[in-house]
């Protein structure tokens, strides 16, 4: 009885398993409109540049902030690491070799070091030539509240961030009303806690694995955990997973249980269209211009 039980209903767990993995999938290619449509409309969702403007400047630099910043944005998303004497850029990989003309480990070299790179020609535009790798306090000054900052907290896994967020969280508040406009995101949920002992005022935002690093057994095991967790734990305010991750009824889900949906990185109109009718929050891109403008034939319907 046992064996035929498990003959029978095998086909039947399996089906079910491969849709709830195979979730997100369906629902961007099968079920999910990527037109505007009249239920879009009056919809509120915050526009994030990705990098600052970095499909069209070279990422984290002032220009691609400064661009951000012209196309009307809600918030800047960018990447800090340790310098070898301990002071904060923003650089999204731990190497200097795909974004600059140097090469090695930023922790390698000082700031000084630094600031000799060229961190634009990389991109191909001959006028982000000589780009600087800006320091946080740089980028912070120049956005200076103009829309909201989100801070990505690189790896934890090196003995030199040791004290990061609380180091961040002293570069936040010289800047004026900075807990109302600048935010900590890291998959290392560890800093967020730290940042909260040091200053509960910071605002922090939990992001996830996404599909495109891990398994996708991997982020469906973690949304469960972090879904599970939210009730005891009201200070990760959002959740921000990889958009291939998604589906409407995964963000109805995390909507119920209180957080906000910001989502990475979609950066065709197709994609993030449908973004917005799986109902997130916000949009991490690196084209903020092509989603201003989707805003705009939102609020024309
Ligand atoms: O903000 C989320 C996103 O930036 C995470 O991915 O690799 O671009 O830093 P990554
Ligand atoms: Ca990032």
């Amino acid at each position: 009885m046992t064996k035929k039980f498990l003959l029978y209903s095998s086909p039947i767990v399996l089906m079910f398993m491969a849709v709830a993995l195979f979730e997100p999938w369906i629902y961007r290619n099968l079920i999910t409109s990527g037109e505007i449509d009249g239920r879009l409309k009056g919809e509120h969702f915050d526009i994030i540049a990705h990098k600052g403007a970095s499909g069209v400047a070279p990422e984290n630099t002032l220009a691609a902030f400064e661009l951000a910043l012209d196309m009307g944005v809600d918030m800047i998303e960018l990447d800090v690491r340790n310098t070898h004497d301990e002071e904060i850029v923003v650089i999204h990989d731990e190497t200097l070799d795909r974004t600059t003309d140097g090469t090695g480990i930023v922790h390698d070299y000082t700031l000084a070091e630094i600031k000799e790179l060229d961190a634009g020609s990389w991109f191909g535009n001959a006028k982000y030539a000589g780009e600087k790798v800006p320091t946080l306090k740089e980028a912070l000054d120049l956005i200076n509240g103009r829309c909201q900052v989100l801070i990505e907290i690189k790896h934890m896994d090196h003995p030199h961030y040791h004290d990061f967020a609380e180091k961040l969280i002293d570069i936040i508040r010289q800047e004026k009303n900075g807990y109302d406009w600048i935010i900590l995101q890291s998959e290392e949920v560890e800093y967020l806690e730290a940042a909260h002992e040091y200053d509960d005022h910071v605002k922090t935002k939990k992001l996830m694995i996404g599909e495109d690093s891990t398994p996708l057994l991997a982020f469906y095991i973690e949304t469960k955990m972090h879904l599970g967790r939210a009730k005891e734990d009201d200070r990760m305010k959002a959740l921000n997973p990889e958009f291939h991750t998604l589906s409407t009824r995964r963000v109805f889900r995390m909507h119920a249980r209180g957080f906000q949906v910001y989502t990475y990185s979609p950066n065709e109109r197709e994609e993030m269209i449908k973004m917005l009718h799986m109902g997130v929050d916000g949009i991490i891109t690196d084209f903020p211009d092509r989603l201003v403008q989707i805003r705009r034939d939102i609020e024309a319907l």
